[in-house]
């Protein structure tokens, strides 16, 4: 525990137990100050001092406190043919139907992958860090693999790595490669392997405008074919299969509630 020093300290103790589902903010005050929360073994009692949910050990009661219990957090492998929805009039088919909405009432998904689009989407029922990983100044960093038409040159590559004109603006700078065929990020947009003419791209930014990636690579000359997304903030896309959901492990968690805070 730290609430003096330099180092990057991530929250407070009374706002990690009230995202933990202890108690509301005020609730967990009073207990700091009844005595009842220990950080590593030592009663806290002082109201400024901070907690790292990476190394911190924080307990109520003597009863260990981790940040995912107060919710639930989910990551999906989206497949293609699937709204970023948690309902639709039309009956479409929705994402809402591949997690269980039953099981954790109001959980929805934190931003959205267009309905051809692949890959991570979280979920979660804790609205307070869906709004801040969502608010722009978080520059929470999503990396695509995008199949492309066409060969993008060295000079079109920079061009979305200063940042290009969109109708909506100037996107942020990306950061972007080109992947090899082979290369395993690239499966999931090429699963019949490359087609003739085509180039895949690694393309990573923190910005989430509407069909933000393709439009930008549309504005270099490049129609993206397949976009999957393989990394959100800190949580990258693994042991879980297309179309599939599984929880996410309490070293995510706490590694997202870092993250929000950039
Ligand atoms: N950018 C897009 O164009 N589409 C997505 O689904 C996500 C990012």
């Amino acid at each position: 525990m730290t609430s003096t020093d330099e180092r990057v300290v991530p929250m407070r103790l009374q706002k990690f137990l009230a995202r933990a589902g202890v108690a509301s903010r005020r609730g967990s005050e009073n207990l700091m100050t009844a005595g009842r929360v220990t950080v590593n073994g030592v009663v806290v009692t002082e109201l400024g001092s901070k907690v790292d949910p990476l190394v911190d050990e924080v307990a109520v009661d003597g009863k260990v406190v981790n940040l995912a219990d107060g919710h639930t957090y989910l990551m999906l492998y989206k497949p293609r043919g699937y709204l970023t929805t948690m309902s639709d009039d039309r009956g479409r088919a929705c994402v809402a139907s591949l997690v269980p909405v039953r099981r954790y009432p109001g959980l929805f998904p934190v931003g959205r992958l267009d309905a051809d689009t692949t890959g991570l989407l979280l979920f979660t029922t804790d609205g307070e860090l869906a709004a801040k990983m969502l608010h722009p100044s978080s520059h929470v960093w999503k990396h695509y693999v995008a199949l492309v038409r066409g060969v993008p040159t060295s000079r079109e590559l920079d061009m979305l790595r200063r940042g290009i004109r969109l109708d909506d603006g100037m996107s942020a700078p990306a950061e972007v490669r080109i992947l090899a065929a082979d290369d395993k990020a690239s499966t999931p947009v090429i699963p019949e392997g490359m087609p003739y003419g085509h180039t895949v791209v690694g393309l990573s930014i923190h910005e989430g405008r509407k069909h933000q990636v393709k439009r930008m690579l549309s504005a270099v000359g490049h129609e993206v074919v397949r976009l999957h997304r393989d990394e959100f903030g800190p949580l990258f896309l693994s042991d879980v299969q297309p179309g599939q959901w599984r929880h996410l492990t309490d070293e995510e968690v706490r590694k997202l509630s870092l993250s929000e805070r950039r």
